[in-house]
């Protein structure tokens, strides 16, 4: 019997995808680089099952390119590059990767929180620039992150993992989500629910952990900022088109708020230009959940799914991370 493909869209740790190799034609690729719509048609058009990232937007139309396709597993928590409802319609399984990554995120949302408000990015350019000659008492004042207010805009296992880490600073956390938590979750947490409107003029720090939909764009728009104090920190981790890029620029240009680390931008891996001629932010390219170990976490995870989708490993007929159980690809 011949066996399914599976296509892998970036190079990743190649003992965890030889796990693939005993059930599967397997067709990796070898560089990491961006499909035009006719080069993904192409590839999913042979494909049984494919492992994708965020760059992958599987949607009707990638769907109706691809006859033989059965399940996707997205290498990522968050899947707004996956069309839920049409890969449901069209009977095939999507999987993403939650939860191990929440610890990993969290200490990240917090290096940006401290790198962003303590200035350390700009202190490092200036350094390798040469410019240390002698330091003035009064040079490179920052915001305190101790003892002040931290605000958390979407409050999942990542946001939750984000205000535990606050007790060690003793920072208060405040929070806003569409539904309050429950009250021992906000106990377990240290956090307080708030209304938005409270949550961006209270926040010395505001730290964004808001899955992308189309409600929740632009979240974070020109009014948003100007609500904030001007001493404000805003951390975003969670996707591009949260923030309206153009006007956290304009924001930081002006004072509006204090600074910024964003690792997740709209339209990346392009930046908008008036970020990068900021001073006052840190930048990253999208790497939160970019540890060893986390990574390759993420990446066993999306090979389970694939593996489960098609009846073999540990959870054969049932993907742990199933997005659509009801599909529940059974192709084997
Ligand atoms: C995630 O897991 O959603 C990360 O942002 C990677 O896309």
């Amino acid at each position: 019997m011949t066996k399914p493909t599976v296509w892998i869209s970036r190079p990743f740790f190649p003992d965890i995808v030889d796990r693939l190799r005993p059930h599967f034609d397997v067709r990796a690729e070898t560089e990491e680089r961006k499909f035009a719509a006719a080069e993904l048609a192409a590839r999913l058009a042979v494909a049984d099952a494919a492992i994708v990232g965020l760059a992958e937007r599987i949607d009707a139309t990638a769907i109706a390119a691809a006859p033989r396709l059965r399940f996707v597993a997205n290498l990522g928590v968050g899947y707004n590059n996956l069309d839920i409802a049409a890969l449901t319609g069209a009977g095939i399984g999507a999987s993403n990767t939650p939860d191990v990554l929440n610890e990993t995120v969290a200490d990240y949302a917090w290096a940006l929180m401290l790198a962003a408000a303590r200035r350390v990015g700009e202190a490092e350019r200036w350094l390798r620039d040469g410019q240390w000659h002698g330091s003035r008492f009064e040079g490179w004042l920052g915001a305190d992150v101790h003892g002040r207010t931290i605000g958390i805009l979407g409050m999942g296992r990542i946001g939750q993992a984000i205000a535990r880490r606050a007790v060690g600073f003793r920072a208060r956390v405040l929070y806003h989500n569409r539904s309050r938590l429950a009250s021992a979750i906000e106990r377990e947490c240290a956090a307080t629910y708030v209304d938005k409107a409270t949550l961006l003029a209270s926040s010395d720090h505001l730290i964004l952990v808001l899955p992308y939909t189309p409600e929740n764009h632009h979240a974070i728009g020109a009014a948003e900022l100007a609500a904030m104090k001007p001493t404000a920190t805003l951390v975003n981790i969670a996707r591009g088109g949260i923030v309206d890029d153009a006007a956290l620029a304009r924001a930081l240009a002006d004072g509006t708020i204090g600074a910024a680390g964003i690792d997740v931008f709209e339209g990346e891996p392009a930046v908008h230009p008036g970020l990068l001629e900021r001073q006052n932010i840190v930048l990253s390219p999208h790497i939160a959940s970019a540890s060893r170990d986390t990574r390759r976490d993420m990446a066993t995870l999306a090979v389970d799914n694939v593996l489960a989708a098609f009846g073999h490993g540990p959870h054969a007929g049932q993907p742990p991370t199933i997005l659509n159980p009801g599909v529940l690809a059974d192709a084997s």
